[in-house]
Formats: C-alpha cells, structure tokens, sequence
C-alpha cells in the first residue's frame, strides 16, 4: 500500500505502538511527524528513519495539539499517545480520575479537534484513536484507564457518524496487551506489589489472550495502515480489536 504525499501525525510517537505506526506509515511513503513531551525519544526515532521528524508537545494542552497540526498539516492523525495507572478503585481519587481522562480521553479530543477544520476544509482525511480492550470490556485495577478508553470509543463512534459523507474517516485500534515500555511497567507494578516473578506476571497478563502470548506493536501498527489506506474509505465508526481474539 502507497501513502506517497500524504502527511501523518502520530502522538507518542516516541515510544512503543506509536513509535512502529511511524515506522510503518513512513515505510508506506508518507510523511510522519511525531509528536511527546520528551524530545530524547522522538528525536531517536526520527534519526533510525527517513521520513519522521520529532515535535514536542502535551496532548493535554489545547494550544500545544493546535500547534503540532498547524507544523504537520496532516491527513492521518493518530491519536495513540496514552498512559495507564494502576490502583484499586477504592484508592482512587477523582484526579486520579482525572489524570487517566486527560491524556487518554481529552488527548484524543484535543488532537481530533484541531485536525478536523483543515480536513473539512480539504474534504478528506483519517482520524484514528488507538484505545484499547480495556475499551471494550473491564479489567480489575484500572478503572479510571478502562472508562476513559470505553469513552474514547464512544466519541469515535459518535464523530464518525456525524463526518460520513464528509470523506474523513474515523475509527478505533484496540489493542491487547502488547510489548512495549507501558507493558513493561504493568509488569513491573505486579512484581513489586504481588511478589510475583516476571514469568509469572507476564502469564498472569498473557491469560487474557486466547491466544496466549503479547500483541506485537507491529501488528497494531498494521491495522493503522489499513485504516490509513484510500481503500479503507468505507470504514469508519469502528473499534477494532487487535488482541488475539480477547474481545470479540
Ligand atoms: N501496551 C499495551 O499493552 C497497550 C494495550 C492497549 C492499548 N495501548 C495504548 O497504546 C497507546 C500507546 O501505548 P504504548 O503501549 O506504546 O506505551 P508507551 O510506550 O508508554 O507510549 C505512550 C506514549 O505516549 C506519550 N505521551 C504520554 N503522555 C503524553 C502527553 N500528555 N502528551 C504527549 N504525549 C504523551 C509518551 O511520550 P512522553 O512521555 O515523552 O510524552 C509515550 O511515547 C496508548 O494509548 C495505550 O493506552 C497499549
């Protein structure tokens, strides 16, 4: 698949699942900005691949996502940056609550929002969150992760309906757990709070995968390629789950 002349902005590009969709689309021809707080990362990755460049900016921030689409002009955003914290409910604060929403869900606000009035205006373009299963059913210990990507999904749904016939399209990638550094510290979080060792906490997370094993970044990367792609116009208002068949 060709993506020559087109323009992508992936947010947390630096790192993990955003980092390979950069890899990937670049690979395909288009141009990729990618976009974190920490310029070290992204300025790494930019350096291994031609055709990525880094952008600091907070998803968080209105200002700073206006920013990034007034720098990458794109016509594939990819709203992917996100973070997860785990805690039982019954310690949990609202700005726990709040944390887990601003990055998660008004990260993906913030970014759609600035991208949709040059799309509009252009009459073309995909918008693409990457959220999660924890979008599509529960998992103990992370409430406030779990119902921000539910309602990630839910706005994706909503914004593709009202955008049919507009030629943008707008869909969710819900990956399983997958390699990547937020992995990692998931990991990291059972071993030190269970006493488990790292064989047993890496099966404890791979259990919810009928297929027994992590998603590989590359694979949730694909599914973004597709959805980037001109023959992937008659997709829109879908959350699709790359997870082993974890969700059906
Ligand atoms: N790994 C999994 O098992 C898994 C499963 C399902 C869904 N996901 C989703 O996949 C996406 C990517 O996660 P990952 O696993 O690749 O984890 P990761 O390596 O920790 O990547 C998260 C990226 O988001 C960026 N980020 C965090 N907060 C930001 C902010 N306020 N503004 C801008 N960038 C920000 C981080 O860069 P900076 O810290 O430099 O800002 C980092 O590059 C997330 O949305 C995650 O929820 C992951």
């Amino acid at each position: 698949m060709s993506l020559d002349g087109q323009r992508a902005l992936v947010t947390g590009g630096g790192t993990g699942v955003g980092a390979e969709i950069a890899r990937t689309l670049a690979g395909a021809g288009a141009e990729v900005w990618i976009a974190g707080r920490r310029a070290g990362p992204l300025e790494e990755v930019a350096a291994e691949t031609d055709g990525i460049r880094p952008l600091t900016g907070d998803v968080t921030d209105p200002a700073s996502c206006a920013a990034m689409i007034a720098e990458a002009r794109p016509q594939l955003v990819i709203a992917n940056a996100g973070n997860s914290v785990s805690k039982p409910f019954h310690r949990m604060d609202a700005g726990d609550l709040q944390d887990m929403l601003a990055v998660n869900l008004f990260g993906v606000f913030n970014v759609f929002s600035a991208a949709l009035g040059p799309m509009r205006a252009a009459g073309t373009g995909r918008l693409i969150s990457i959220a999660s299963t924890a979008g599509l059913k529960g998992y103990a210990y992370v409430s406030g992760y779990a119902a921000a990507k539910h309602a990630v999904i839910g706005l994706t749904r909503s914004l593709a309906l009202e955008l049919a016939g507009t030629g943008i399209t707008v869909n969710a990638v819900c990956p399983g757990f997958t390699e990547t550094p937020m992995l990692e510290d998931s990991l990291r979080n059972i071993m030190d709070k269970t006493g488990r060792s790292r064989e047993e906490a890496k099966k404890a997370l791979t259990a919810t995968n009928p297929q027994d094993r992590f998603v590989q970044p590359c694979e949730v990367a694909d599914a973004v390629l597709w959805l980037a792609g001109v023959n992937a116009g008659a997709v829109t208002g879908q959350a699709i789950s790359v997870s082993g068949g974890e969700v059906m």
